[in-house]
């Protein structure tokens, strides 16, 4: 009998503290910086993002987000057998978000990794989950994206400070008879490193280098609708579909223009596109499960449904996941 991998469960996470473009706009101006809750919205439909407490890492909103997914897959921790956390900002330099993930969830002994795709990090993680579950690797695996992306903005730069945000989202998946992931595409070209990058790094015992987020936000928006599309025409052709088969497209959350116009390419109706970078900004590995877990509670996404998951990020990285959910 062909083994399939299967979502039974999803949970997402966001820490309290709420920031909405006129906050963040306040404390511009209080440094002598103009930005507006106009221009942001106008050029990135985000209203608003989380900002984690100082002393809050992404295993601690990667964990809040894996319980609910464990509690909504109807598991308890000590069945998982696979942990991969998909982020850019972990806890530590090692070891991985995924190992402290683990030992908060009170468990041990499972395999515990870290993916690092920056915002294609969640469509990465569950590919490899995919491919551990099929090949008799692993049965119950919690894939997360959690991401603290506040701890590498620089915030007196307004073209970047304005677009992140700080959040977790999980999914369980599990090993089935039925399909559940149906394809996946992943991609890579490193040649575009410096389009987007944090270029420091530690070194003899001090920061070598820029710890701070740099973006060429024009050349990622250019890159990022072509390749969305690509992937997602790639994913369909694997399963043997077409557009017509997506009943929702959940794209990463990083700006509303990139999203709207990889919809239009798919000849999606724009009420088909899952969208809540108006409420979470940018929250790169995290921005998929999190747009999920709130489009399933909301009741939009229904079991069977087909939806298509799509990623883009530094790298650059880019890839996509078509599933019956
Ligand atoms: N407030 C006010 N003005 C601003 C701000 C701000 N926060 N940021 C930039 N500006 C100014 C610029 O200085 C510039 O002024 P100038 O004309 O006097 O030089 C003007 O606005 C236009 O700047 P552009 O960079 O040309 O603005 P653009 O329309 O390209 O929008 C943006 C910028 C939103 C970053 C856009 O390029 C974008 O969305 N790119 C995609 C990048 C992205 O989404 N990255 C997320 C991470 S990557 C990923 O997840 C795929």
């Amino acid at each position: 009998m062909t083994r399939y991998s299967r979502i039974t469960g999803t949970g997402s996470y966001l820490p309290p503290r709420r920031v909405t473009n006129a906050d963040l706009a306040a404390d511009l101006a209080a440094k002598g910086i103009e930005t507006s809750d106009e221009w942001i919205i106008e050029r990135t439909g985000i209203r608003a993002r989380h900002f984690a407490a100082p002393d809050v890492t992404s295993s601690d909103l990667g964990a809040h987000a894996a319980r609910a997914a464990l509690e909504s897959a109807g598991l308890k921790a000590g069945e998982i057998d696979l942990i991969i956390v998909a982020t850019s900002t972990p806890d530590m330099v090692f070891p991985s978000a995924a190992c402290i993930l683990q030992n908060k969830l009170g468990i041990a002994g499972c395999a515990a990794f870290d993916v690092q795709a920056v915002c294609s990090g969640f469509v990465y993680a569950l590919t490899v989950a995919d491919s551990m579950i099929k090949t008799g690797s692993a049965n119950k695996a919690l894939v997360i994206g959690a991401e603290v992306f506040s701890r590498i903005l620089d915030f007196n730069d307004r073209t970047t400070c304005v677009l992140f945000g700080d959040g977790a989202g999980a999914v369980v998946l599990e090993a089935s008879d039925t399909p559940g992931i149906l394809a996946t595409d992943l991609h890579a070209d490193g040649k575009h490193v410096g389009i987007l990058c944090v270029p420091g790094t530690v070194s003899g015992g001090a920061v070598l280098g820029d710890p701070f987020l740099k973006m060429d936000g024009q050349a990622v928006f250019k890159l990022a609708v072509g390749v969305l599309e690509s992937a997602a025409r790639a994913t369909l052709a694997k399963a043997g579909k077409t557009d017509a088969d997506i009943d929702w497209l959940i794209p990463h959350q990083a700006n509303i223009r990139i999203m709207q116009g990889t919809a239009k390419k798919l000849k999606m109706p724009l009420d088909k596109l899952i969208v809540t970078v108006d409420e979470h900004g940018n929250t790169s590995a995290a921005s998929i499960p999190l747009a999920l877990d709130a489009a399933v509670r909301s009741g939009k996404i229904k079991k069977g449904d087909t939806l298509m998951l799509e990623g883009v990020g530094g790298g650059f990285t880019w890839g996509a996941v078509l599933l019956d959910f």
